[in-house]
């Protein structure tokens, strides 16, 4: 299972990336918002730049290009997305030109009827595509015959919409992703099934053992996928018993 970092925040996703395992970027218009909202209208065009640097113009070790980036359109309405998704695709076009390597933007599309329209629309021009805001697997069945790259489906926001205990919540969305899955392999279907508004290690467990291909996770949750209790104490335990002696490694 693939694992991407969601988050607009270049100093957070670059301390993420020193870890040299994950494989896209996933922003939305709230995580763009939070963290550009103070830096003036052409910040997130220096966002997209970062992506798409010539290697020596790159003075950190990670190649970012290497990386898929989905970009949320916020239009609702048919021809108004198309216009926008043109020109979220330019500006990496644009700066894909310049460096003369292509670059790994998805267009986050939702799933609406016309956002459903202009995925068929982008697909067709062989653009890469993230049906975002799914909730069932019919949903999801609907984005992959669109032709998307990728379907979001929303674990958190599905609990959030569900009254019961939390127990009761997780079923929910475990049933949501297993579902989804099964149809997937029905059907062989090739768009990716991404796992979203991922809130908890739950969640990610949920995801992988159903086999999904990739979650998107904010940094903090990629710390706590590492982070054990009983690892650290384990580590500390061994390297006090190595000082007790007088071995040298
Ligand atoms: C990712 O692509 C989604 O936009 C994100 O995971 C949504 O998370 P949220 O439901 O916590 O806002």
């Amino acid at each position: 299972m693939r694992i991407f970092i969601d988050s607009a925040d270049l100093t957070e996703i670059r301390q993420v990336l020193e870890y040299n395992i994950i494989s896209g970027i996933t922003t939305n218009p709230s995580l763009v918002l939070k963290v550009f909202k103070d830096k003036g209208e052409n910040s997130f065009k220096d966002f997209l730049a970062e992506f798409s640097k010539k290697p020596e113009e790159y003075s950190q070790k990670h190649d970012l290009r290497n990386l898929e980036v989905s970009v949320q359109v916020t239009e609702t309405e048919y021809s108004k997305i198309i216009d926008q998704g043109k020109r979220i695709l330019g500006v990496y076009d644009d700066f894909s030109e310049k460096s003369k390597m292509p670059t790994n933007t998805v267009l986050k599309l939702p799933l609406t009827r016309d956002g459903i329209r202009a995925c068929e629309y982008f697909a067709k021009k062989g653009k890469k595509t993230n049906i975002t805001v799914c909730f069932t697997s019919n949903q999801a069945l609907i984005a992959a015959l669109a032709g998307a790259t990728y379907v979001s489906v929303f674990l958190g926001r599905t609990e959030d919409n569900f009254e019961g205990t939390s127990e009761e919540k997780t079923l929910v969305s475990k049933k949501l992703i297993e579902d989804t899955k099964k149809v997937f392999d029905n059907y062989k279907l090739t768009t990716k099934i991404l796992g979203a508004s991922i809130r908890n290690l739950v969640h990610i467990d949920i995801c992988s053992q159903a086999g999904v291909d990739a979650i998107t996770i904010s940094p903090k949750l990629f710390y706590q996928m590492i982070d054990s209790e009983l690892s650290i104490s384990a580590a500390q335990d061994f390297v006090h018993r190595w000082e007790e002696s007088n071995l040298i490694l």
